[in-house]
């Protein structure tokens, strides 16, 4: 159980919201490198637990047994143990075998037959929502038989054990949004955004260690980092490590997001690295900052010159953040450059980026989820 000793908002003025978090591992014991990952055993929200019990018009003393919990009120399972902000399949095929109205229980089938449907309906939907649409009737016992556990999530640490001893940061992108007019949150980032009273909560985390997202032994050896949005986090644990061990190499820092004036995270820290010397390079990407969009990658290809040049020189090279599209887009980028400025075939820039950097020196490592 670790102190939460600082929370801060660091896209002030955005839509988004990304909050900065401080955690104390003073007295745990618990040690940690930049890479590294912490794991975070996340509850629901009160309210949310609430409604839910009163929806299934159950009560919160009600009585459940699992193998999870043993015997435990309906109110701790559902706070502590049990997913209740996204519905689940398992639970839309019970809601499907005890519908009698037969219009909708084959509503409902013909959903549950086809798998993107199945996935769309439950995307924007909880079990509130659910059950607004479809009501049956579960006592408590079945409806939590018919839930999935809650695991832990997993965030980039934020910082160096060597800047900050006994201190974990976090860089934090709040999941929310507005379903049929209810504000919803993501189970462990609405979790960090409504439940922290710094100073005083603690939650439950650990460390998950990295093997392969590690700075270069080689401390003069050179860096290029590519972390859009939250993807910064592990680079600003690298930076402040390089610095602390006072390393050679030179540092090459690629950051997006929507806007400069808003979200441009750690900006301050940025620009005195770049003045101490430490960071060598700094390219920005704010995306909605002008008509056309300009992402991370649009950067790199305009720098593929120099990029190529780093990596001949034996640069290694980061990406962190959006695995579904910014790193795919990132890694093609990258093999354009080996093909038009180390003037290979595409079949063979492919080779030398999929294999020879990243499966056989290693200086190709990503951190994407
Ligand atoms: C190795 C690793 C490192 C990570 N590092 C970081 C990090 O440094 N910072 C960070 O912020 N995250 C990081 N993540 C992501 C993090 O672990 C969580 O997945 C993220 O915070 C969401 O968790 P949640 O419990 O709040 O959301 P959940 O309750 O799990 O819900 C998230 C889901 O909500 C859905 N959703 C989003 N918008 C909508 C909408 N409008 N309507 C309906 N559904 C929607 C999304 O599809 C998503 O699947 C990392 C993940 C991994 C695996
Ligand atoms: N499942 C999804 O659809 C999806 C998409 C993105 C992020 N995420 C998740 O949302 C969480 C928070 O994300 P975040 O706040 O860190 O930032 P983010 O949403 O990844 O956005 C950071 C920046 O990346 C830009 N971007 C969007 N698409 C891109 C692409 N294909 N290539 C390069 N850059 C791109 C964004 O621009 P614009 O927003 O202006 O396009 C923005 O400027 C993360 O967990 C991330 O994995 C999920």
């Amino acid at each position: 159980m670790a102190k939460v000793t600082n929370s801060y908002c660091i896209s002030e003025g955005s839509k988004k919201e990304t909050n900065h978090y401080v955690i104390s591992l003073r007295g745990s014991g618990i040690r940690y490198k930049p890479g590294d990952s912490l794991g975070f055993y996340p509850i629901n929200s009160m309210k949310l637990v609430k409604q839910t019990i009163r929806k299934i018009k159950a009560k919160r003393k009600d009585i459940v047994e699992t193998s999870e919990t043993g015997k435990v009120t309906l109110e701790y399972a559902l706070l502590n143990r049990f997913i209740i902000n996204r519905a689940g399949k398992k639970f839309l095929v019970a809601v499907a075998e005890k519908l009698t109205n037969k219009k909708l229980k084959k509503e409902v089938e013909e959903i549950l037959n086809d798998k993107d449907k199945t996935e769309k309906y439950l995307f924007t939907r909880d079990y509130i929502d659910i059950l607004d649409e479809y009501y049956v009737r579960f006592s408590p016992q079945e409806f939590v038989d018919n839930l999935a556990p809650i695991s832990p999530r997993l965030y980039s640490i934020s910082s160096s054990p060597k800047a900050h001893p006994g201190e974990v940061h976090l860089t934090v992108a709040i999941v929310k949004y507005n379903n049929f007019e209810r504000d919803r949150y993501g189970l462990a980032t609405g979790d960090l955004a409504t439940r922290i009273e710094v100073n005083k909560t603690k939650i439950p985390v650990y460390i998950s260690q990295t093997r392969d997202f590690v700075i270069p032994e080689d401390k003069s050896t050179d860096i290029i980092m590519v972390g859009p949005g939250t993807g910064i986090a592990p680079f600003r644990a690298f930076l402040e490590h390089r610095r602390a061990t006072e390393a050679s190499g030179k540092n090459w820092l690629f950051f997006g997001e929507v806007h400069e004036k808003s979200t441009f995270f750690y900006k301050d820290e940025w620009l005195e690295y770049m003045k101490e010397g430490y960071l060598e390079k700094l390219t920005t990407a704010f995306s909605r900052d002008q008509e056309k969009k300009i992402y991370v990658q649009n950067r790199l290809l305009s720098n593929g010159k120099e990029i190529w040049k780093w990596l001949q020189n034996g640069a290694y090279f980061y990406i962190c953040g959006d695995k579904q599209y910014m790193a795919k887009d990132v890694h093609k980028a990258l093999i354009s450059i080996a093909e038009e400025h180390g003037k290979m075939k595409t079949e063979d820039a492919e080779h030398y980026i999929n294999q020879t950097l990243m499966k056989e020196e290693h200086r190709y490592l990503r951190d994407v989820y």
